[in-house]
């Protein structure tokens, strides 16, 4: 059985591409393999520097993911922070990573170029994930595009590895559907919280709105034919509306007659409605806080005692045991 692995930094509101480039793939692999989900903590301090908020934004994410549909019952639940094993990993790991590897990292200079502060904890972030990934010995890893990257590093890190000290890890190969690699976001750009271009997924309506009709769109007049595809209001359109309508839809584009405003309002009302379930669950979930954190520590159990498996066997192989 494959193993199935991701995870997700509680740093912000989770958006429409959190859940299509990663939590949506999760959900829908929870049968077809061993499922391990999990909220990196540890990764989310490289940004957030507040202990309140970071602990809130653990359990919010863990609320939000299970809301999504994430079946704890079907699939391995924790936060990465409480299984020691991993941290411990990444040192080992750092050891044989090369500096040139992650100085290639285009996530760490672009996290830079917005504004965080370039720590040691930021440059050795992949080590981290790299750590994560093969604590676990995951065979797939759903992700967005924008994490291709730091697959290539974990599965360079896991050869180098096993080359040094015998066959010891599962090399990871990630898993990024290119029909919706990168989500955009309202301006256009990646949909990213960091560039304030989000729709979140469990804002209240008004504020689901307000971002929904700040989608940037051109002044093409209504009556006008239109590019769909070039068109920033649609492309957000067609991953929610059903196939006919947005056959429909696309229609109007070709032949003028679509009116951005419409559009706009139509797609609230098919957010609402797409997300209505996942909302109702979320504040389920929001009263009894006490049961998903027992969710959470029995995932962290269970996550720990494949972490051990793993971990006594890497000391013994770098010599950690005497
Ligand atoms: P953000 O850029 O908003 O900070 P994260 O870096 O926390 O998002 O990403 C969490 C997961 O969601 C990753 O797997 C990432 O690839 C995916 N993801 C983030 N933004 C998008 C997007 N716009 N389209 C598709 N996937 C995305
Ligand atoms: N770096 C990922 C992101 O920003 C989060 C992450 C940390 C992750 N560890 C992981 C994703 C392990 C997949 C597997 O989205």
């Amino acid at each position: 059985m494959k193993k199935i692995l991701s995870g997700i930094q509680p740093s912000g509101q989770l958006h429409i591409g959190n859940y299509f480039g990663m939590m949506l793939p999760m959900i829908q692999r929870m049968d077809q393999g061993e499922l391990y989900a999990f909220i990196v903590d540890l990764h989310a301090m490289t940004s957030v520097h507040e202990g309140e908020k970071l602990a809130k934004g653990t359990m919010n994410a863990a609320m939000d993911f299970m809301a999504l549909g994430l079946d704890p019952d079907r699939s391995t639940f924790w936060v990465q922070s409480d299984v020691p094993e991993v941290t411990e990993l990444a040192w080992i790991l750092s050891t044989l990573t090369p500096m040139g590897l992650l100085e290639r990292c285009h996530s760490y200079k672009d996290k830079v170029a917005k504004g965080i502060a370039a720590s040691h904890g930021l440059f050795a972030y992949p080590v981290l994930m790299a750590a994560d990934i093969l604590t676990y010995q995951a065979d797939l890893v759903p992700v967005g595009k924008d994490q291709k990257q730091h697959l290539e590093v974990a599965r360079d890190i896991a050869i180098k590895f096993n080359n040094q000290f015998g066959e010891t890890f599962t090399i990871p190969e990630s898993v990024i559907d290119d029909n919706l690699a990168t989500v955009p976001g309202i301006d256009g750009q990646k949909m990213s919280k960091s560039y304030g271009n989000t729709i979140n997924i469990f804002q209240e309506e008004k504020g689901l709105k307000k971002s929904v009709m700040a989608i940037k769109t051109d002044s093409t007049p209504v009556e006008d034919p239109k590019d769909p595809d070039g068109c920033n209001l649609f492309n957000i359109f067609k991953l929610f509306a059903p196939a006919d309508r947005l056959k429909e839809v696309h229609g109007l584009y070709v032949d003028g007659g679509a009116a951005y405003g419409r559009i706009k309002l139509e797609l609230v009302d098919i957010l609402c409605d797409y997300f209505g379930e996942a909302r109702k669950k979320r504040a389920e979930l929001e009263e009894d806080q006490g049961y998903v954190r027992e969710i959470l520590h029995k995932g962290a159990e269970k996550a720990r005692q494949k972490a051990s498996v793993t971990l006594d066997l890497v000391r013994e192989r770098v010599g950690l045991k005497y």
